[in-house]
């Protein structure tokens, strides 16, 4: 079977990678992917927005099955376009992709569905954020409602704080009309974890658990990214924890889907504080995450493209996906400035030797070919996913292959998965 993957980043290497190791896989494009995904397949220049461009070529090359690893097509409606074209696509649609989209939207139905989670405010006027923020003595998490590719959250201990990101949201629009709507919530406090499931519309398969580091520096320090590292299995996602999340949260969300008559299809993502009074839910994402898939996906046996295609077709009750037991560390490496703005086209050397350490894995993410060569294209550049018999043995394989890879103004935080290191 012929696929179409669409996005370019480092989860798109890793869905493209996996893929490929898949018997049923005929061709696989990639579009617009990156220097990474080019091993794997065939790079397509049409970007991820360009749903009608996108659709066109899945139609025309008659693809079997169309992957969407980014948010913004599913929220622009892919599958929809992929439905209404007779092409069979991996993802929600995007009324379901609002649980991820529309942050006020997703509050709401947690709030309808007893679904635990911060509490929460919504604003639409700057001046009532303002009086709100000002009235409250605990510290608050000021939301962008809208897309802002994991920028648009601020985690303010001062209320002065609250009310200068409440204003760059609302009144600057540094995040555009992304900040029409602001969630103002109770900051959480405990260790996070990412869930991610399988859900075809009724039965949820729950992939192992991970943890992302939100923040661009050691110790959890500094402004929020996309992600600057990520490993699996995350031990604070214990049995019982992973029994409530199912229970409290993953299951009233896709009953409620339906409910609202958009149920829910693709991979489910529960940002998760797990406090001492059990998960609380921080946020959805309506996709794979970046970089906890290129930790997860290693660990993964069982053949990605039939388990996507259950998916698609509703009969994932059928499917039993076999794991390697042994944990997986990935450490981003991201150019000098991210997530500010940072230079392109450095030259990436090492990238051979970084792969060829034992169980090690180079997944790329903004790079791109020029003049043969692999040069840096984005913020995030590179994901180096070690796997080992202990978090500890993964971690030291992961930077071991980092420190063979250098670009000028290279940036990784050096405790990716410390918190996982047994005391
Ligand atoms: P989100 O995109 O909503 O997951 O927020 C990004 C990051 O901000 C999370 O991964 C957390 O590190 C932090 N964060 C978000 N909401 C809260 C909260 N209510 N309490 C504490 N930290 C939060
Ligand atoms: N790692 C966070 C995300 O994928 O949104």
């Amino acid at each position: 079977m012929d696929v179409l993957l669409v996005g370019s980043g480092g989860r798109e290497h890793a869905l493209a990678w996996k893929l490929r190791q898949s018997s049923k896989l005929g061709t696989l494009y990639i579009a617009p992917g990156n220097a990474g995904t080019a091993s794997c397949g065939i790079n397509v220049p049409i970007g991820q927005s360009d749903i009608a461009g996108l659709v066109r070529f899945a139609k025309d090359k008659g693809v079997g099955l169309v992957v969407v690893g980014p948010e913004e097509p599913l929220a622009m409606g892919i599958v929809d376009a992929c439905e209404q074209a007779g092409i069979r696509a991996f993802g929600p649609t995007s009324g379901a992709a609002q649980l991820e989209a529309d942050k006020a939207f997703a509050k709401q139905l947690m709030r309808s569905t007893a679904v635990p989670t911060a509490e929460a405010r919504i604003f639409e006027r700057f001046a009532d954020a303002k009086a709100y923020i000002a009235s409250r003595d605990e510290p608050v998490v000021v939301k962008t409602a809208g897309l802002a590719q994991g920028k648009g959250v601020f985690v303010c201990d001062d209320p002065a704080d609250a009310i200068l990101a409440a204003e760059k949201i609302m009144v600057q629009k540094v995040f555009g009309s992304a900040g029409q709507k602001i969630v103002v919530e109770e900051k959480l406090l405990g260790e996070e974890a990412s869930i991610l499931a399988f859900v075809d519309g009724k039965t949820i398969y729950v992939m192992e658990s991970s943890q992302d580091h939100k923040a661009l520096c050691d110790g959890d320090t500094g402004p929020n990214t996309g992600g600057m590292g990520a490993y699996s299995p995350a031990p604070v996602v214990t049995e019982a924890v992973m029994d409530r999340i199912v229970k409290e949260i993953l299951v009233p969300v896709v009953d409620a889907m339906n409910r609202n008559g958009t149920p829910y299809k693709g991979v489910l993502y529960a940002g998760l504080m797990i406090t001492p009074a059990g998960p609380r839910v921080l946020e959805f994402n309506v996709r794979f995450g970046d970089p906890e898939t290129q930790a997860i996906l290693p660990r993964l046996r069982s053949d990605l493209l039939e388990v996507l295609l259950a998916v698609c077709e509703g009969t994932l009750d059928q499917v039993h996906l076999e794991w390697d037991n042994r944990p997986a560390v990935c450490v981003v490496m991201a150019s000098a400035g991210y997530p500010g703005p940072y230079q392109k086209g450095k030259v990436i050397e090492g990238l051979e030797q970084a792969s060829a350490v034992e169980d090690v894995v180079v997944f790329h993410a903004g790079t791109t070919l020029a003049d043969g060569k692999v040069v840096t294209n984005g913020g995030r550049v590179l994901g180096i996913t070690g796997t080992g018999a202990d978090i500890s043995s993964a971690r030291q394989r992961a930077y071991e292959a980092v420190s063979m890879i250098h670009f000028e103004g290279a940036y990784h935080r050096r405790d990716i998965a410390c918190k996982a290191l047994k005391p």
